[in-house]
């Protein structure tokens, strides 16, 4: 492993678990893998734009002919897309909102998944472009949605995340929870507890 992006999603910053549990990932990584490169991408509503239409217009034109807007737009779409490829492993913090994930994760997956470029339409149907990664996401929750709880059925985190980067080619993508944070601080404990466990022996 060369290269390492670390992208977080939660509104709470240094105090969110899903970054706490996914920074003993990258600090094992760091350890194992002296010269480490990694670079931190730490979502927040101020930092992460919707894909907007200068994006989408200014793919289409050529580079001469976007106006200032459509060129910024595409500049920065360009800035995410580049960190994507050139990390090997791609370590991802995301607690659960609203039964899925942060809307500042989705704009930043917007970003990642462009056709031509990540993605492209090949005479057999869509074909990934980022095979070869890996992808490590911790995701974490107030309630829980693993094994059989009957909230299993509402977790449109995990299922749309391994969606998404198997489309994109990348099927090496494991998943550490971090479940029943919102039930009471022993219940939230345990379950941090087993989450620093099962990321410890995921990074060995
Ligand atoms: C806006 C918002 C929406 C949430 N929605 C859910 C939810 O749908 N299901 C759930 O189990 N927990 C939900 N939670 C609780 C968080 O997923 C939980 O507290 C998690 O541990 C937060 O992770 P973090 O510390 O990394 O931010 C929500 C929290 C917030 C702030």
């Amino acid at each position: 492993m060369g290269s390492l992006l670390f992208v977080t999603a939660s509104l709470m910053g240094d105090k969110s678990q899903s970054r706490q549990v996914a920074s003993d990932y990258v600090a094992a990584a760091r350890t194992a893998h002296p010269g480490l490169k990694v670079v931190e991408r730490h979502l927040t509503p101020d930092n992460i734009p919707h894909l907007g239409m200068d994006a989408l217009a200014g793919f289409g034109a050529g580079a001469d002919a976007r106006t200032p807007a459509q060129t910024a737009a595409v500049a920065f779409a360009d800035s995410i897309i580049e960190e994507v490829e050139a990390a090997d492993t791609i370590v991802i913090a995301v607690p659960m909102y609203n039964f899925s994930v942060p809307s500042t994760l989705k704009a930043w997956l917007d970003h990642v998944a462009r056709a031509g470029r990540t993605f492209k339409y090949s005479a057999n149907g869509p074909e990934g472009q980022l095979k070869g990664k890996r992808v490590v996401v911790v995701e974490s929750r107030g309630g829980f949605y693993t094994g059989d709880s009957p909230a299993k059925g509402m977790d449109f985190q995990e299922p749309y995340l391994r969606a998404f980067f198997g489309f994109l080619g990348i099927t090496d993508v494991s998943f550490v929870q971090v479940e029943g944070q919102a039930i009471g601080p022993d219940v939230a404990a345990k379950g941090l507890a087993a989450a620093k466990t099962a990321v410890t022996r995921l990074a060995a």
